[in-house]
């Protein structure tokens, strides 16, 4: 069976700093499942599709390719509101399934496993995950880290407003019927409020070792 890690929890608490350093530590293939629904908002903005046009989005779901998950203009305040919009969309969702599962399962040639970050990667997309991981953080802090991430792109922000939009996504996320934010039964959950990244990495290595003692 593959090797498989989920790293579920809201944005900016720190999913995609631990997911690149597990995936550097233990030779993992990594996705970053919000890219998926990144691409369907800023396609659909850009094609003037509603948000709330469930068939046309799904649409545009099944019809992604990798290669989009590659675009420069994935990471702007329209795009993460447009995310968050397109993700409450079960038709959506599951377009989106097919490309995540498959993925996990058969990460490229070269890997150990892989490993996915996102809301929901290890309560719906990889139930099976051998090590499932839940990162929090108090939302002032993260709504910080969002400011400075983008004021290190070079994108013009107000802290106020990110904060505001965490709030709104935060509760948009966790209050959706389909594939809600939460912890998986089975996850460990870290708040990294008050840790660094290198302090998150290494209570994440101990859980993935004492997961695999106990599995030999
Ligand atoms: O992690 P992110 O900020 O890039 O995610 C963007 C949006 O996509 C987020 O508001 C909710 C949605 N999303 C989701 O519903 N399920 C995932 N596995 C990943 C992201």
């Amino acid at each position: 069976m593959t090797f498989i890690i989920t790293i579920d929890g809201p944005s900016g608490a720190g999913k995609g700093t631990l997911a690149r350093a597990l995936a550097h530590h233990y030779n993992l293939a990594l996705l970053d499942t919000g890219l998926l629904y990144r691409c369907v908002g800023v396609k659909a903005l850009q094609s003037g599709i509603a948000l709330d046009n469930q068939l046309r989005l799904a649409q545009i779901a099944q019809t992604l390719h990798p290669e989009d998950l590659t675009r420069y203009d994935l990471r702007t305040h329209e795009a993460s509101d447009a995310s968050s919009r397109v993700a409450v969309f079960h038709d959506v969702r599951e377009a989106l399934l097919d490309f995540q599962r498959e993925f996990a399962e058969n990460p490229p040639a070269g890997f150990q496993g892989s490993i996915l970050d996102g809301r929901d990667t290890g309560t719906v997309i990889c139930p099976h995950a051998r090590v499932k991981f839940y990162i929090t953080a108090q939302v002032e802090i993260r709504a910080k880290r969002r400011f400075k991430e983008l004021q290190a792109r070079g994108i013009q922000s107000i802290y106020s407003v990110v904060l505001k939009d965490m709030k709104e996504r935060d509760l948009r996320d966790s209050q959706r019927t389909e594939a809600p934010l939460r912890a998986a039964a089975d996850a460990l959950t870290l708040d990294t409020s008050m840790l660094s990244p290198e302090e998150v990495l290494k209570k994440a290595i101990a859980f993935v070792e004492m997961r695999r003692s106990t599995e030999r």
